[in-house]
């Protein structure tokens, strides 16, 4: 049975002290996340602070990106080595955003997803397909590059350490996400990829989790699925209460 997770990125959302403080001060006593897995994404400087806060309670904290090499003359950039020293676990590769403002390709992806796991952390790793190529019916092909770009060269058991975050870019920042139907087509797709290159067991083992204008609203159909192992909220999930009814309904049917 893959465990189901539930994570939030606030992109640029957050920016002070006491929206995060407010943030972790609410969810962090609620008793779903003892039973699903979760973590939250803030800006860099603000990991130290998450740690401070989450470090005794289940839920993790993530970075939205990291640099893709560990260390050197890159100006700006976050090293792998200063976000394992904050203890962070989860890092989030492969944005569309990234990808469209910041010239993240399929290669900086791979590099980014060994470093992660050479370092034992879990990389989340977006993929989906443009509006554009969705019209053009090249949808699957583009995701299909993706998959297969992100886990080049990676071993059987890193491969199902990695978890996938379906987001078509065409969803994102939405009124409405896509549908759970369609959302399910995709990580079949996804988990057919993996398969074909990793066998039947580590398909089975990775995990797809979905984003684009996930709501409370959208969620319970969404997690119906046999194959959407959990959500990754953005605007929806940035009010502490609707993250933790979001996470409700993850943790529903879970087998305690
Ligand atoms: P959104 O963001 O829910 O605000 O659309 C989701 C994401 O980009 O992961």
């Amino acid at each position: 049975m893959r465990k189901k997770i539930i994570g939030a990125s606030w992109k640029m959302h957050k920016n002070t002290i006491e929206e995060v403080e407010q943030f972790v001060k609410t969810v962090k006593g609620a008793p779903v996340f003892n039973k699903v897995e979760s973590f939250l994404m803030p800006s860099f400087v603000f990991i130290p602070l998450l740690e401070e806060h989450l470090k005794q309670s289940p839920i993790g904290w993530g970075s939205q990106t990291m640099a893709f090499v560990d260390y050197g003359a890159y100006t700006g950039e976050v090293s792998v080595l200063a976000l394992k020293e904050f203890n962070t676990g989860y890092i989030e590769i492969g944005h569309a955003e990234r990808r469209a403002h910041f010239n993240e390709t399929d290669d900086i992806v791979n590099k980014k997803v060994r470093l992660a796991l050479g370092n034992g952390m879990i990389p989340v790793v977006c993929v989906g397909e443009t509006k554009t190529e969705k019209d053009a019916g090249i949808g699957d092909e583009s995701i299909t590059v993706q998959v297969e770009a992100a886990f080049a060269g990676l071993s059987q058991k890193e491969v199902s350490k990695m978890i996938f975050a379906y987001e078509p870019v065409w969803a994102i920042g939405q009124k409405e996400g896509a549908s759970a139907s369609y959302v399910e087509t995709q990580h079949q797709l996804i988990r057919r990829i993996v398969k074909a290159h990793h066998g039947e067991s580590v398909a089975n083992q990775v995990r797809i989790i979905y984003g684009g204008s996930v709501k409370k609203e959208s969620a319970p159909a969404l997690m119906q699925q046999a194959n959407i192992d959990g959500l990754f909220i953005g605007r929806f999930g940035l009010d502490p209460h609707n993250f933790i009814d979001i996470a409700l309904i993850v943790a529903d049917g879970m087998e305690d």
